[in-house]
Parts: C-alpha cells; sequence; structure tokens
C-alpha cells in the first residue's frame, strides 16, 4: 500500500484537504497527516485522526522514541502538501526544519508535490515567485493555483486546485516514483478546437476535444515541467498545476504563443487551428428571411501559427513539437502525409495522428508516429496519458543540450 505524508499548512484551504484525505484513503493509500500548528487552528487533530485512522503529530516532540522526524520522511513514498502557504513555501525553500512537517520534507527520498494556496498579493510576490522556482528547480512537483474566489471578496490566482485534480496529481507522481525528468523545462502547450466567426452566433470550428492537450499537460507536471496551456474550445478539466489562458480564435491563439514564446523551452502545438476564416465577420446575425436561398462564404485561410513560429526561431530554443491530424487518400498513406508535413513545416517533432472517423476525436485513446528527423516511432493504440508520456520521452532524447 503506497505510503503518503499529506501535510497541511495553515490556510482557509485545509478544509478541502480532508476531501483530498478521504479520496486518497478510499482508493487504498496508507496516509499520515501531519498538520502544522496553524492548520489546527482551521481543522482540528480529531478530523485528521477519524479519517485517517493514525494518530496526529504536529511536533518533532511528540512520540520521540519513534523517531517520527525522520521516519516518516525517509518511509514516506509520496508527500503532498496541500494547501502549501507563502510560509511552507518559504520554510521548505530554505530548509528551516521548526515542526513535523518541515522535518519530513528535509528528509524525503520521494517525490513530493505541493498545491499552494494563497492570496494573489502572496503568489505573485517576487519573494514566492523565487522559492517556488527553486523548489521547482529541486525536482518538487509545486502545481499552479488556481484563480477565482479567494477567501475575501476578492479574486485572482492562488486558490487551492480542485481536490478531485490535486488527488489525481499525487498518483501521476506515485506511478513515476522518482522520475521528475522534466523538471526546469517550461512548457508550453496549445489545446482544444479554435473557432472563427461568421456572426454572432454562427463560426467555423472543428471535432477537436483538447484531451490530448490536457493529458500533455498533466503528465508534464507529473513530470516536473512548468507548464502553460493555450486553450481554445475544450470539452474536458483542466488538469491541476498549469498556467491557463483560454482563447477562441485562430489569432488569439498566435497572439498568446507569440507573447510567451521567449520564455519558453518546449512548445507543443496540439491545438486544432481552423486553417480558414470567413473573410468578413458580421456585426448582426445573418438573417435567413433576408438571405437568397444559396449563401456563399469566402474563407481566407489564417495564420500557419507552427510554420510561423518555426521560421522565428533563433537557435535551437525553444524546441517545436507539431501534431499532424492526416487521413490517408488514395495518393499516399497518413504517413506518407506526414513526412511531407515534417518537411514543410520544419518542426522538430511531428506528431501524427490517424483522425480517419472514430479514430482520435473525443475518444480516450490514441496511436500515433512520432517523427524527428532521421527517426520515427510508432506507438500502439494507448491511453492519451500513455500517448503523452511518449512525446516527452522523444521530447528528452531530441532535447538539445540536456
Ligand atoms: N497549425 C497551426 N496554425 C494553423 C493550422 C495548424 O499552427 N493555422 C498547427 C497545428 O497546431 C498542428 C500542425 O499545425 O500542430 C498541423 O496541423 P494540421 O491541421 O494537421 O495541418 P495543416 O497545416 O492544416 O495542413 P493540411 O490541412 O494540409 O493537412
Amino acid at each position: 500500500m503506497p505510503r503518503i505524508v499529506l501535510g497541511v499548512a495553515g490556510g482557509i484551504a485545509a478544509y478541502k484537504a480532508v476531501e483530498i484525505l478521504r479520496a486518497l484513503t478510499e482508493s487504498g493509500h496508507d496516509v499520515t497527516v501531519v498538520p502544522t500548528a496553524a492548520a489546527l487552528e482551521f481543522v482540528g487533530a480529531p478530523t485528521w485522526a477519524a479519517l485517517s485512522g493514525k494518530s496526529v503529530r504536529t511536533s518533532v516532540w511528540d512520540d520521540v522514541e519513534q523517531v517520527p522526524h525522520v521516519k516518516l520522511g525517509q518511509t514516506a513514498d509520496l508527500v503532498l502538501v496541500a494547501p502549501a502557504t507563502a510560509d511552507l513555501i518559504a520554510r521548505a525553500t530554505h530548509g528551516i526544519a521548526d515542526d513535523l512537517l518541515t522535518n519530513i520534507l528535509l528528509t524525503a527520498h520521494c517525490p513530493i508535490v505541493m498545491a499552494p494556496a494563497m492570496h494573489t498579493e502572496m503568489w505573485q510576490h517576487p519573494a514566492t515567485q523565487r522559492n517556488v522556482a527553486e523548489l521547482r528547480a529541486r525536482g518538487v512537483i509545486v502545481l499552479e493555483p488556481a484563480s477565482g474566489r479567494l477567501t475575501g471578496a476578492d479574486t485572482g490566482p492562488g486558490r487551492l486546485p480542485d481536490p478531485t485534480a490535486i488527488v489525481a496529481a499525487a498518483r501521476d507522481a506515485l506511478r513515476r516514483t522518482p522520475s521528475a525528468d522534466l523538471s526546469g523545462l517550461r512548457v508550453l502547450i496549445t489545446a482544444g478546437g479554435t473557432r472563427e466567426s461568421i456572426d454572432p452566433v454562427r463560426f467555423i470550428g472543428n471535432h477537436s476535444s483538447g484531451k490530448q492537450g490536457f493529458e500533455l499537460a498533466r503528465t508534464a507536471v507529473a513530470r516536473g515541467a512548468q507548464v502553460t496551456v493555450i486553450a481554445a474550445h475544450v470539452d474536458a478539466e483542466p488538469p491541476a498545476g498549469i498556467g491557463l489562458i483560454r482563447v477562441s480564435s485562430g489569432s488569439e491563439m498566435h497572439a498568446e504563443v507569440t507573447r510567451l514564446l521567449p520564455e519558453v523551452d518546449v512548445v507543443v502545438m496540439a491545438a486544432a487551428i481552423a486553417d480558414f476564416r470567413s473573410d468578413e465577420v458580421l456585426g448582426a446575425k445573418l438573417k435567413k428571411a433576408e438571405t437568397p436561398e444559396n449563401v456563399s462564404l469566402v474563407l481566407v485561410p489564417t495564420t500557419d501559427i507552427l510554420a510561423t513560429i518555426v521560421q522565428a526561431r533563433v537557435g535551437e530554443r525553444p524546441f517545436i513539437v507539431g501534431f499532424a491530424a492526416e487521413t490517408g487518400d488514395t495518393a499516399a498513406t497518413v504517413i506518407d502525409h506526414g513526412r511531407a508535413k515534417l518537411a514543410r513545416k520544419g518542426c522538430d517533432l511531428l506528431v501524427v495522428n490517424d483522425v480517419s472517423p472514430g479514430k482520435a476525436f473525443g475518444s480516450d485513446d490514441n496511436e500515433i508516429v512520432i517523427m524527428g528527423k532521421g527517426r520515427e516511432v510508432a506507438v500502439s493504440r494507448a491511453s492519451k496519458a500513455a500517448i503523452s508520456d511518449a512525446i516527452w520521452d522523444a521530447v528528452l532524447a531530441g532535447f538539445p543540450s540536456r
């Protein structure tokens, strides 16, 4: 049974850790809860003891004969801190060991996942940002906080990520023990299908669900990367621990990709971007009664973002991964189309998908070929999570100077 230490720091979001504890114990994990003294001001020791089935210790002076400050860290398979406050993050960064939880963080050999929760100002403060960057550089998986309503009337980034998503991130970290092989990498992923307006109610869109993009993000977080997702229209819940930017059209996506490009090491263009848009977007709804029977739309091409960023790149960074949605035809197979597209787009890797009816869109599994300059790897039908891990393996294998 995997052993998890659930560290709870002193923030109002401590009550949400109760739900995390229940989910972990009910799914067969052995959980020892280690609250800080401040956390006990929010949720009392009896709650943690009853739900974990274990006595609750906060100080290194409790049950000293069992040496818990060393044993718990050494024997854990995962340390999950939720919520991680600005103070706890600061103490962990600087190796301060003034209570049981911070002692455990110094003795743990296992993966450590932190789910921050604090006010926006505290999260954005340079001290916290420096501490988070330092922890990530050491391989700690620090999830991005969610955005939304905070304790008072204010809103912004700083909310504890959704408890279900935190549990998923903890499971991912356990599955990959002990590897955080993407740590230190800043990754930008585009996901979902763009929409190009025709009039205020109609648009040109596509069948992309965005699931593959979100799985890529979730698996990258689990492997220690710092992940930003630019999401167009997506039919899935975003994973915990990412920076999320929502867009709708191809031009909005292009603007965001261009803005973030100088700050990232890897770009994965998993979005399905409409190749055409209507040459004119009507300001008022096109009325049936006022239009002739046959209406023609004039379509003009959108910017090819992938080709544009490849051309604009100076040197080897960022490493750029494109996707190709292909169907075979009488003239060429899916693989032939993929090879031609790799040559045309000039990216470092191309993930080729067969999108013949019923194959990839909206489905939970997929089958791909990863093409790079001079090599091709076929990944047979597997979950989108396993496919994502294969893509990150290929990125690591092809990544310059790592
Ligand atoms: N892409 C892009 N900008 C566009 C269209 C596509 O950046 N305007 C990116 C996609 O995110 C994907 C890759 O280009 O990574 C390939 O997309 P795909 O639709 O398969 O290729 P196209 O360039 O549209 O080529 P074709 O329609 O001829 O297959």
